[in-house]
């Protein structure tokens, strides 16, 4: 495994995880050089139409391109077979720093170029790929947990199909689901919660007005997963209860979900401020609120009760409805 032009994160909150940011200089073919240009390009190429390889696809195809890959929450076992094959065959791997556990990389990434992302911009993450690409090697984009949750990955895939090389997602497993594990617990649990919603307080991205953490928890039956938040826990606790929210609904702050040192704090609204600050986490963690926490008071679902037990002609007994019903 060689590290190549390896960068630590530079800062302590989690708001530039995983981010590629942008700048002027450029060393892209296209459109000027400028990603923004490309990103615009393609996002109106999609508007009017829809990429022909969604429908041609089919599952257990080769995918022509760079995958952007999921690494999942951390612990090696919890990554893809598909994601790790492509990385046993990889020659050139750009990962998200510090999210993506060292060991994983040891494990399936020891013979190759390993460059870090944290603190490189798309100007040029973008054209190292591109070029590496085109040289005939193998390039794996590796994303923390999955590249779909707040994981910056289309912006990368957008320049880079811009430039002309193909680019493909490599589902992940994302850390709300480590986290929901780790707390032995679901997230969608009958009569506590019907819904799940991954969200992330204000603050550098997010306007004021954006933030709809208070609104999701004010729904009830909704399992509220903050991402991006684990420096800001006390002032998103104070502002659900300026809103009124009943200060013993439960949260867990999962620190480090299926890593060595993972660690979990559960509290409630009004005291998990004050036990994230204590421990002194301000960067990787997923907040958890809501009653499928402590999973306090569900009931059995339709699934394995009566329903289950209708006559085989019935319109419940076919699997997908039986599924739904869950
Ligand atoms: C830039 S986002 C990337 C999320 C990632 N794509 C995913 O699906 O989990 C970074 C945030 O994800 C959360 N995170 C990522 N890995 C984590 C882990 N193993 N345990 C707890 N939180 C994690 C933290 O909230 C962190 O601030």
């Amino acid at each position: 495994m060689r590290e190549s032009n390896a960068n630590e994160p530079t800062t302590g909150t989690d708001e530039r995880e995983d981010s590629v940011g942008s700048r002027s200089a450029t060393a892209l073919r296209s459109d000027g050089g400028h990603p923004q240009e490309a990103i615009d390009a393609q996002g109106s190429r999609r508007g009017e139409t829809l990429d022909a390889r969604i429908f041609e696809h089919n599952a257990g195809d080769d995918q022509e391109g760079i995958p952007f890959v999921g690494a999942g929450p951390g612990d090696p076992g919890l990554l893809t077979v598909t994601g790790s094959k492509l990385l046993e065959d990889a020659d050139l791997v750009v990962h998200a720093g510090s999210l993506v556990n060292s060991e994983l990389l040891e494990e399936y990434c020891d013979h190759a170029e390993l460059v870090n992302s944290v603190g490189k911009d798309l100007e040029t993450l973008v054209p190292l790929m591109r070029d590496a690409y085109e040289d005939g090697r193998a390039v794996v984009r590796l994303h923390s947990g999955d590249p779909a949750i707040y994981g910056a990955a289309l912006e990368q895939m957008d320049a880079l199909e811009h430039e002309g090389v193909p680019t493909y997602f490599v589902p992940g497993v994302t850390s709300a689901f480590a986290a929901s594990a780790t707390l032995r617990t679901q997230l969608t649990l009958n009569e506590v919660s019907n819904h799940v919603a991954f969200t992330r307080p204000q603050g550098k991205t997010l306007t004021e007005a954006d933030d709809h953490v208070s609104d999701f928890v004010g729904m009830g039956d909704v399992t509220t997963c903050l991402y991006l938040g684990t420096h800001a826990v006390s002032e998103t606790m104070d502002r659900l209860l300026d809103d009124g929210h009943d200060p013993e609904t439960p949260v867990a702050v999962i620190y480090h979900a299926s890593w060595p040192d993972e660690d979990v704090i559960v509290g409630t609204i009004d005291t998990i401020g004050a036990q994230v600050e204590e421990a002194g986490y301000r960067a990787s963690a997923v907040v958890v609120i809501g009653d499928a926490v402590t999973a306090r008071g569900y009931e059995r679902s339709y699934l394995y009760g009566d329903w289950a037990n209708r006559g085989d002609s019935s319109e419940a007994n076919d699997a997908e409805t039986q599924a739904d019903g869950d």
